[in-house]
């Protein structure tokens, strides 16, 4: 009988790098550490991509350097990860608002948008400061968690092959549902 690794049969039906976007606190990290441990794949973090070359926290880059800052590092980074192959590309929140992003990710990628509920969003960060982009007067509010996802719902939902709600969830549930949708795709 020929044993074919995990990692292997991975390589083979997921050739693609497997990219998760969405808004922040709906998963993405915790999907793609699951992911990455149930395929055998290795991960990409674009954020902690960008904090380990600029040697900075998100946090820190925002108010040192402006979003404008950020946006351009996270443009360069995606243009490198996205050559990878057969990885999880773990994106920040803001990725897909870039039309460039998009189109180097899917060149490589299957675009995988997880979406949760402004409340379960706010829920999971109201006491998170590290995302900037939340934070108004000091303070993490429902109401700018759905002003900014009413925002970005279009680039999101453009940007993705397919998507899968998050609420109420277990990991492994999504989990297993991302890994049956790729093999859809695929055949
Ligand atoms: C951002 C999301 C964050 C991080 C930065 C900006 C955004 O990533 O990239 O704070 O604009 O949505 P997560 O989605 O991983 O929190």
């Amino acid at each position: 009988m020929l044993i074919i690794s995990r990692r292997l049969q991975s390589k083979k039906l997921i050739p693609n790098n497997i990219v998760l976007t969405g808004f922040m606190g709906t998963g993405k990290s915790t999907i793609g550490k699951d992911l990455a441990k149930k395929l055998e794949m290795e991960y990409v973090d674009t954020d902690a991509f960008i904090e380990n070359r600029v040697n900075m926290t998100i946090k820190d880059i925002f108010e040192k350097y402006g979003e404008d800052y950020f946006r351009s590092t996270e443009k360069l980074i995606i243009e490198e990860v996205s050559h990878l192959k057969n990885k999880i590309i773990i994106c920040g929140g803001g990725v897909v608002l870039n039309k460039d992003n998009v189109m180097n990710l899917r060149k490589n990628g299957t675009i995988i948008l997880l979406k949760a509920q402004p409340m379960t969003i706010y829920e999971r960060l109201k006491q998170d400061y590290s995302r900037p982009i939340l934070v108004l007067d000091g303070k993490i509010c429902l109401e700018k968690v759905e002003a900014l996802l009413k925002q970005r719902e279009e680039a999101y939902r453009s940007a993705a092959h397919v998507f899968i709600q998050t609420d109420g969830r277990q990991v492994d549930e999504i989990s297993q549902q991302i890994i049956a949708l790729l093999y859809e795709v695929k055949n």
